[in-house]
């Protein structure tokens, strides 16, 4: 049987207002949209939860708001199996929230008010040290402070844990800080904010990615959204093709293919075919509506990749 990984996610936990609308207004104008869900979401509660279906045994360092949202976040992560210990209440600060507005082809735009996200701060991963210690791999995202991710990767070198990054939403970054990384997985727009280069396609993204591990990262993985992803070190790089499905919402899929890719790491697969089925991941979470709402189980994960292999 295979390694169960235990898997720390620092990072957000957001509500996610998502609207389905065929057009958007123009400054003044009011018009309908087609359909409205809520749910669970923000970048890192998206990639815990998604480690968590996958199998990982999963904990979240995160703060939540003072309102409605923030109580109903921590019990989502609870019935999920999600250990909560250093999940806490902010008062004063509303949750993070993101409206999510979707077009008819799946495409999302995505607009986050952090909250109390923005309260994570390096005391708190030194609060969260045992558990941190404890993990296989810590994953982040940019949804929290900066000065707080790159406390925890500092904090994962000095401890020999590995530590994946997800740069999103993009942001500009103090690349010094990234040093010895293990693993930094921007999506193409999140690579060109942070190179200045083009990511248009796969030569450009090879360019990309060449800069980033000249700035001392050991692994970079550019998401390319239906053109599946790209794998660079300092050995090569190489493309994985994407999993052909029928997308109606996008959100997330960059989420469940971090969290699954931690997960599969862990679990001892070669880092080539790790990455291979978090495209696929993220693909099956393409075909449902939402974010956490769309994430496959393991079960249902290992049916299709059995299917497709
Ligand atoms: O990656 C999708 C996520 O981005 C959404 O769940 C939203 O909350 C934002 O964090």
């Amino acid at each position: 049987m295979a390694h169960r990984p235990k898997i720390a996610v620092v990072g957000s936990a957001n509500i996610d207002l998502t609207t389905f609308t065929n057009q958007f207004p123009k400054p003044g104008e009011t018009i309908f949209g087609q359909r409205f869900d809520l749910g669970f979401g923000g970048k890192g509660a998206n990639q815990a939860v998604a480690a968590r279906l996958c199998g990982a045994e999963v904990f979240m360092v995160a703060r939540v708001g003072d309102d409605l949202f923030g109580p109903a976040t921590i019990e989502n992560f609870r019935k999920l199996g999600i250990d909560t210990t250093h999940v806490k209440q902010i008062e004063g600060l509303s949750s993070g929230v993101a409206p999510i507005f979707v077009e008819p082809n799946g495409q999302n735009r995505i607009l986050v008010v952090k909250g109390a996200n923005d309260a994570l701060k390096p005391a708190d991963v030194d609060a969260a040290a045992e558990t941190l210690k404890a993990a296989d791999c810590i994953v982040l995202q940019f949804e929290i402070p900066l000065e707080t991710v790159y406390y925890t990767i500092q904090f994962a070198r000095r401890h020999g844990i590995r530590c994946i990054l997800n740069p999103a939403p993009a942001q500009s970054v103090e690349l010094s800080e990234l040093k010895g990384l293990d693993y930094f997985v921007p999506n193409e727009s999140e690579a060109e904010t942070i190179t200045a280069q083009s990511a248009k396609d796969l030569a450009d993204a090879k360019k990309c990615a060449q800069q980033l591990l000249a700035s001392g990262v050991k692994r970079v993985i550019i998401t390319l959204g239906a053109n599946g992803s790209l794998l660079a070190s300092a050995d090569g790089s190489e493309h994985l093709p994407p999993f052909q499905v029928n997308s109606v919402d996008s959100s997330g899929a960059g989420d469940a293919f971090i969290g699954s890719f931690a997960v599969f790491l862990g679990e001892g697969v070669p880092e080539r075919e790790a990455v291979r089925r978090a495209n696929l991941y993220a693909a099956l979470s393409t075909t449902g509506v939402g974010t956490q709402k769309s994430f496959y189980d393991r079960a249902r994960f290992d049916d299709e990749l059995d299917a497709r292999s």
